[in-house]
């Protein structure tokens, strides 16, 4: 989601949602031809993008990526898989969607789907300024249309269309918009500007046309996710905390933005007629892995596996920052549940 909140949720989000897409998934069987998949979004999906562009939101060195099957990084801010790996699987795909900017995304691999999302991203255009050249919601989206005449140029446009409205699509997006611009600094800029819950009304708009868009393009099924409790991330809690709780503001913005979210896209699916999007409550998910962090596996939800600092929250994770002792025991949680 954002490199300060990096930390949490390079390692342990992932699992952390892992019961969303499970509980989402429960209606969509393996199928005997897998559909196809697009991922759109920021860290929190972003499968290596990022990898290909100049900036700083990077996570293409160690220790990302150990736990992954090659043990090598590969750009998902990830100590292994990420949730569009697990969503992927879950439907059936052999292989997880390439990132758009893989030079191996071609020819038959672009049948699978395509992964367009980029670290550091939010709703707004002004948000992840500071990592400079990173792939906005507006060129995903482009992207998107990109990747269409490249598959019609291949299997003609009627199948194309037949392989998008097929397609599941999820989209993760807006956390940064807080953590990477609205509180990113005292007295941002969005912060003179808007009091909160303008903000919030603000962000939800603005998402509003960017799924209305995704819309047109023809998909018919998207899984949209909210913020989780981005005041209990360890990034958070290190720079905010002043009794060791959550931090209430961001508490506060995660409370104001979520249900606006879910009624928006309730208001969507009335105008288009079609329950195209499902929103997932992350919220809810994530508050069980930080109210009882045991009971999934994790010894605290407090201290983020790789950084520095008070909770190891602080900074980036690179290869001089204390690792957890042993996070592929996370991997354990991703292997019980299956269906
Ligand atoms: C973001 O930038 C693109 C390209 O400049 C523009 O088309 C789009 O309207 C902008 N979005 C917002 C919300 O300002």
């Amino acid at each position: 989601m954002s490199l300060s909140m990096a930390t949490l949720s390079h390692f342990n989000i992932s699992w952390m949602i892992l019961g969303l897409v499970l509980v989402l998934l429960g209606a969509v069987a393996p199928q005997a031809e897998a559909r196809a998949f697009f991922v759109f979004g920021d860290s929190l999906v972003d499968s290596g993008n990022n990898n290909y562009l100049a900036t700083t939101a990077r996570a293409d060195a160690p220790p990302y990526g150990i736990d992954y099957p090659t043990h090598r990084p590969t750009g998902r801010f990830s100590n292994g898989l990420n949730i569009p790996d697990i969503i992927s699987a879950q439907i059936g795909q052999p292989q997880p969607p390439l990132p758009y900017l893989s030079p191996e995304l071609n020819g038959q691999k672009l049948l699978v789907g395509a992964n367009f999302a980029s670290a550091g991203i939010g709703i707004l255009n002004d948000t992840g300024i500071q990592f400079l050249n990173i792939i906005r919601m507006f060129r995903q989206l482009d992207y998107f249309e990109e990747y269409q005449r490249r598959v019609s140029a291949l299997i003609g446009v009627q199948k194309t269309r037949q392989l998008v409205n097929q397609a599941l699509v999820l989209i993760t997006v807006g956390g940064n918009d807080f953590v990477n611009n609205y509180y990113l600094v005292p007295y941002s800029a969005r912060s003179r500007q808007f009091q909160l819950p303008d903000y919030v009304k603000y962000l939800i708009s603005e998402y509003r046309k960017l799924l209305m868009r995704l819309y047109k393009l023809g998909v018919c099924r998207v899984l949209v996710t909210g913020t989780g409790p981005m005041g209990c991330v360890p990034a958070e809690l290190a720079m905010r905390s002043t009794n060791g709780g959550c931090s209430a503001e961001l508490q506060r913005a995660a409370a104001l933005y979520n249900p606006k979210l879910v009624q928006m896209l309730r208001e969507v699916n009335r105008k288009i007629g079609k329950n195209v999007f499902i929103g997932a409550n992350t919220q809810q998910m994530h508050m069980d892995f930080i109210s009882n962090p045991q009971a999934y596996g994790f010894t605290t939800s407090k201290v983020a596996c790789c950084g520095q600092g008070p909770n190891n929250g602080l900074g980036l994770c690179t290869v001089t920052s204390n690792l957890c002792r042993n996070p592929q025991a996370i991997r354990v949680l991703g292997s019980v549940p299956s269906i």
